[in-house]
């Protein structure tokens, strides 16, 4: 067992703070990228209906689950399971496995983070604008198929986000996303309202509020509730990690059911944003994950100040992209801190630089590694698919059974309650009744049927 204890561990250190960091990691490409891009692609309003039915059922759970789990035992992710149940080391795999997450996501997030910051850049000096969408495609592959830009552009941004991480929970992170999260909304707000204003903006909204249930498969289930895991950052413990961070006053039920709140409606503002200029310039909402890059450079190229808004756009995907990012790297930071006892320098340090190596299997796999493929896919779509459809269900299912059947009722009524200072009774049945039952169960047929196995 770790004798490793913190002299003294940096925490959130405001309500706000708790709240801009927790929405800073939710908030990400998972609302502007992917969840367009799979409502795109699997029906529109059914696709969003099923999500939203994982987020109630499975992800707010493990989000309520591992905050929890974090603050009770004040430890990064993996330590956490050694501290609270000190008697079975097996625990700790699941923070292991989260750190492994941890940096496979960050893979081929870090890229496409990068063509993100890139857009910027290319967007400002008018280089990717069109109105041609032959143009636009040809402006992303260029960027995508040209290995010195790529590696460039996601080391820019490792350096980046390990720059603010080397300075600190709330010198780093809390005050990096106290200051974003606020433009993140307004520019939000200001495309939406744009974007409402075109002619196709009946056409756009009625694809993203009408359900076409046909579409829903086996597999768009899966998809579903992996981007409802991804959205909420749960299943490998950066919730654990953050919760470790909250204060103890802080009330977790109703901080987690906010961010998811505010969250939804982030993916629905960008939905909004995105949809309506997508019908009104006839272009298909099946693009996939090129929507944001060649889509959007040419349908807002089209409209009456379009330059700006490109800017904009990218700039809000740059932003929602680092409290993300933040919030992913501090789980091996913060492991490597406590258990190795670590610098924070160090721990960023050596992490940005195994991330370097791993992730540039992930940013040349649409140039130099191409043709290398693992079970027919990329190292780019493994990393993407091993997390979102298998890790992270996976990790969210030992999560809720370890808070449900091992660490027991009365150890969560006491957490939740804040030891007695809420009244919050009926929430916190609610909670261990759906993490007892409901989740466990929903996730692993969901998981058992996405890939095939029933
Ligand atoms: N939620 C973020 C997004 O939607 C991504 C993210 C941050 C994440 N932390 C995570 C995903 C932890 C999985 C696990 O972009």
């Amino acid at each position: 067992m770790e004798t490793s204890k913190p002299v003294k561990r940096d925490s959130f250190t405001t309500g706000i703070g708790v709240i801009a960091a927790t929405l800073g990691s939710a908030v990400g490409l998972g609302n502007i990228w992917k969840f367009p891009a799979l409502t795109g692609l699997n029906g529109g309003a059914a696709f969003i209906t099923v999500y939203l039915l994982s987020t109630l059922m499975a992800g707010l759970p493990v989000m309520i689950a591992e905050l929890m789990l974090g603050r009770r035992s004040k430890s990064d992710a993996l330590t956490t399971f050694r501290v609270l149940h000190p008697k079975r080391e097996s625990w700790a795999l699941i923070g292991a496995a989260g750190v492994l997450s941890a940096f496979l996501i960050l893979a081929f997030y870090t890229e496409v983070a990068g063509w993100v910051f890139a857009y910027v850049f290319k967007a400002a000096s008018g280089s990717v604008l069109s109105s041609d969408p032959k143009v636009t495609s040809a402006a992303f592959a260029s960027l995508i198929s040209d290995p010195v830009q790529s590696i460039f552009w996601q080391c820019c941004v490792l350096l980046f986000v390990g720059g603010i991480i080397v300075l600190g929970v709330s010198k780093g992170i809390e005050s990096t996303t106290k200051r974003l999260m606020p433009v993140l909304f307004l520019i939000l707000l200001m495309i939406g309202v744009r974007s409402l204003m075109l002619p196709g903006a009946a056409a756009g909204l009625s694809f993203l509020f009408h359900p076409d249930f046909s579409k829903v498969t086996g597999a768009v289930v899966l998809t579903a509730m992996g981007l409802a895991f991804f959205k909420l950052s749960v299943g490998m413990g950066t919730m654990i990690t953050y919760g470790s961070y909250f204060r103890d006053d802080q009330n977790i039920p109703m901080t987690a059911l906010r961010v998811m709140l505010a969250d939804l409606t982030v993916s629905l503002l960008a939905g909004i944003a995105i949809f309506p200029a997508v019908f009104t310039y006839g272009f298909k909402p099946e693009a996939g994950p090129s929507l944001l890059f060649i889509t959007i450079p040419a349908v807002f190229s089209q409209m009456p100040f379009g330059n700006v808004f490109v800017v904009l756009f990218f700039v809000l995907g740059a932003i929602a992209a680092t409290g993300a990012m933040l919030s992913i790297m501090e789980v091996p930071v913060a492991y490597l801190h406590q258990r190795f006892g670590f610098t924070r320098f160090r721990a960023t340090a050596l992490t940005v630089a195994l991330l370097a190596l791993i992730g540039s299997t992930a940013a040349l796999s649409n140039s130099t590694l191409a043709g290398f493929k693992l079970f027919g896919m990329t190292m780019f779509d493994l990393y993407d698919f091993l997390t979102s459809n298998l890790l992270l269900p996976l990790g969210g299912f030992f999560i809720c059974i370890f808070v449900g059947w091992v660490w027991g009722e009365q150890k969560v009524r006491a957490a939740l309650s804040n030891d007695g200072a809420l009244e919050n009774r009926a929430m916190i049945s609610t909670f261990f009744f759906i993490v007892r039952y409901v989740a466990p169960v929903t996730i692993l047929v969901i998981l058992l049927r996405g890939l095939k196995i029933i």
